[in-house]
């Protein structure tokens, strides 16, 4: 008899199989309609199972942000991007230590991160491509300045085995409704247009223009030049991405299944998620919206948690659970809540069809002392 839901011990981090199929596939379809490159952020799954499903869909390689999760998807995938300043000599080593049948990229901003990887990939004996990094809006890493940039991009082509492959940017600082990001993607675009026409003024044509997030996943053929992105919360989704309408709520396929375990208190239900399970991620950065939804009744959120109590406000809903009901709980940022997991159990329907392995999650350390 196969297991079902109802059998599952809790909390557990249950991904519907078929929700992620479509996610995967609407993907990868929109991918093939715009010719564009899709090179999925893996730091969502940390998995090499789905990791595989994106690249039989067609994906190009994936996208990694730590010397970890690249070593564990090398065992998949032979076309890695770290979108991550190689910076130090430990990191940059453990990146050029990556299998060479495996082409790898980094995306940088700093002379000093040049060095480091240079220095490294001279050791191994090993090409190694490059991303100049930009700051194109979110302020976060990337060079603000295109002369800075170019700069950037001599400095490599002048370090052999160093390979100067093109450009990058994260536009994290779009997160309005799709129809609602005209001013950012056209100020966006515009930019992209001046960095690419000086680059290539300047002989050093971007083969590549890497961008994209969930967020702007849909209008990415929108923005000038760009030919790669790499989305990432799009496999599962969560209650951010649906409350902006870059998915809807039928796409969220991750859930934490819970168990209520009290209703002793007026006006509230506790489950046995509480931050240990659902991470303690704010919406958007803001405190008070709670820290995660029930599917099928997003109304009902987790207002306030302890490591192992997750209080639903019953405020806006007629609903009453009882002792022993089974709930679940869609997180507010999954990538979080995927990381405090060893497996995640994939079910369909009520049907518990498979599980896997969190393979990437962890630094991947070997400390002897
Ligand atoms: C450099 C980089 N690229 C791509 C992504 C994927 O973005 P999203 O999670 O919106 O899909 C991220 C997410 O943090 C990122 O940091």
């Amino acid at each position: 008899m196969p297991l079902t839901i109802a059998e599952l011990e809790t909390p557990m981090p249950v991904v519907d199989l078929d929700r992620l199929a479509r996610n995967l596939d609407g993907a990868a379809a929109y991918a093939t309609a715009h010719g564009l490159a899709l090179r999925p952020h893996i730091k969502t799954h940390k998995s090499t199972r789905i990791a595989g499903e994106q690249l039989e869909r067609g994906a190009v390689g994936v996208t990694c942000a730590t010397p970890f999760e690249a070593e564990v998807m090398s065992g998949v995938c032979n076309d890695i991007l770290v979108a991550y300043p190689p910076v130090g000599a430990l990191r940059a080593a453990r990146l050029a230590a990556l299998p060479r049948t495996t082409k790898i990229t980094v995306a940088l901003d700093s002379l000093a991160a040049i060095e480091d990887i240079a220095a490294a990939a001279r050791d191994a004996g090993r090409p190694v491509g490059v991303y100049v990094e930009l700051d194109l809006g979110m302020h976060r890493v990337g060079v603000p300045r295109i002369d800075e940039a170019l700069a950037l991009a001599r400095a490599v082509r002048d370090r052999p085995p160093l390979v100067f492959e093109g450009i990058a940017f994260y536009p994290g600082h779009v997160r309005e409704q799709p129809d609602q990001q005209d001013a950012k993607l056209e100020e966006l675009s515009a930019r992209l247009g001046e960095v690419i026409r000086v680059f290539d003024e300047a002989g050093l044509h971007p083969r590549v223009v890497s961008g994209g997030s969930t967020p702007t996943m849909w209008r990415t053929h929108e923005l000038t030049g760009v030919t790669e992105f790499r989305p990432g919360t799009y496999v599962y989704n969560d209650r951010s991405t649906a409350s902006i309408g870059s998915c809807s709520w039928d796409d969220c396929a991750f859930t934490v299944l819970a168990t209520v375990v009290s209703t002793a208190v007026p006006g509230q239900a506790v489950i046995d998620a509480g931050s240990k399970a659902l991470g303690r991620e704010p919406m958007r950065g803001v405190e008070g919206e709670g820290f995660g939804c029930l599917l099928g009744r997003t109304e009902v959120i987790v207002k306030s948690m302890s490591e192992e109590h997750g209080i639903l406000d019953l405020s806006q809903t007629s609903w009453r659970p009882v002792v022993g009901e089974r709930v679940r709980v869609i997180p507010n940022h999954v990538c979080i809540v995927v990381h405090l997991n060893d497996v995640i159990v994939g079910v369909r329907g009520d049907c518990v069809e498979t599980s896997w392995a969190v393979a990437a999650r962890g630094r991947g350390y070997t400390i002897e002392i």
